[in-house]
């Protein structure tokens, strides 16, 4: 049995790429069809053998608490109009993990975000998920990072490759092949500048990191951008100790771009038990109009 059981989601930062949606509503709380983002990332971290989770807020948290708490009035209205399916559903939400919340006062970038989790998490390993980012698939990201890091006992990064051009605004990690997809990571960069990375291999959306991190964290100053970058965090871990990078299998939804959330709908629309037949035959209608 893995000893990681917490997991840090942080959701507080202000997603200007998303505006105006998210104006008064974090990006986490964007649908893909008829869930929020954060509750697909939640019910990852759940299926991966998760029991506490620590959402780290900002403004709007008030609708991230108010979706996963019961919802008595709703609960009621349901199951007196017979809809006990979808009172049991939403009954659901509300007991998927035991969820706290902090808030991240000012926004000054990823690694302040997760250093905020500091108490939550104490001495142990633990799993961040970023808020925007939703990965679908049978075997859930989060539990293939627990197991690199139970085999290895070193910090884990979910890593993909990335274009050219996408690695400019990403992170860009150094590689040596251990064995199928996994990777030993000795050194990374954020946001390199072309030229300057040492692969086309990213850092998409989640890690397990070793308590240490929050010691690093403590003084990793300001990094691309002007925030604290939680890649400059965990660069130090990967010259020190070494990281492991798994190149993981799902598929990903960037739901802090505009272009991402409309992928995302259409994929998990066409998919869906529900609407997915019909919708799939409007998409069908339309494109012949495209
Ligand atoms: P991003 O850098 O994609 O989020 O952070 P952002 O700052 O909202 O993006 P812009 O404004 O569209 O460029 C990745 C994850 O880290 C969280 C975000 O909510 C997202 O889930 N984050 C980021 C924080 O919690 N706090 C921060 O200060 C920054």
């Amino acid at each position: 049995m893995s000893k990681i059981r917490k997991a840090v989601i942080p959701a507080a930062g202000l997603g200007t790429r998303v505006l105006p949606a998210t104006k008064s509503m974090p990006k986490e709380m964007l649908p893909i069809v008829d869930k929020p983002a954060i509750q697909y990332i939640v019910e990852e971290a759940v299926a991966s053998g998760i029991e506490d989770i620590l959402i780290i807020t900002g403004r709007g948290k008030g609708i991230v608490e108010d979706h996963f708490d019961y919802s008595p009035e709703l609960e009621q209205r349901l199951a007196q109009t017979g809809k006990e399916d979808l009172r049991d559903q939403l009954r659901h939400i509300a007991e998927l993990a035991n969820i706290s919340y902090i808030r991240q006062k000012e926004t000054k970038g990823l690694g302040h975000a997760v250093a905020c989790a500091k108490s939550f998490v104490g001495d142990e390993p633990f799993v961040v998920l970023y808020g925007d980012g939703v990965i679908l698939g049978e075997d859930p990201v989060c539990a293939q990072l627990i197991r690199a890091y139970d085999e290895f006992g070193v910090g884990a990064v979910a890593v993909r490759e990335v274009t050219r051009e996408q690695i400019t605004r990403y992170s860009s990690l150094k590689l040596d092949h251990i064995r199928d997809n996994y990777f030993r990571c000795t050194d990374m960069i954020e946001k390199p500048a072309p030229g300057k990375e040492f692969s086309l291999y990213s850092i998409l959306d989640r890690c397990v990191l070793p308590p240490e991190i929050f010691d690093i964290l403590e003084h990793t100053g300001v990094g691309a951008g002007g925030e604290i970058q939680l890649t400059d965090a965990m660069r130090e871990l990967a010259v020190t100790k070494g990281m492991t990078a798994v190149a993981f299998t799902g598929t990903r939804y960037d739901m802090g771009n505009k272009l991402g959330v409309l992928q995302a709908n259409v994929e998990v629309g066409l998919a869906h038990p529900e609407v997915g037949e019909a919708f799939r035959a409007y998409l069908k209608e339309l494109a012949k109009s495209l």
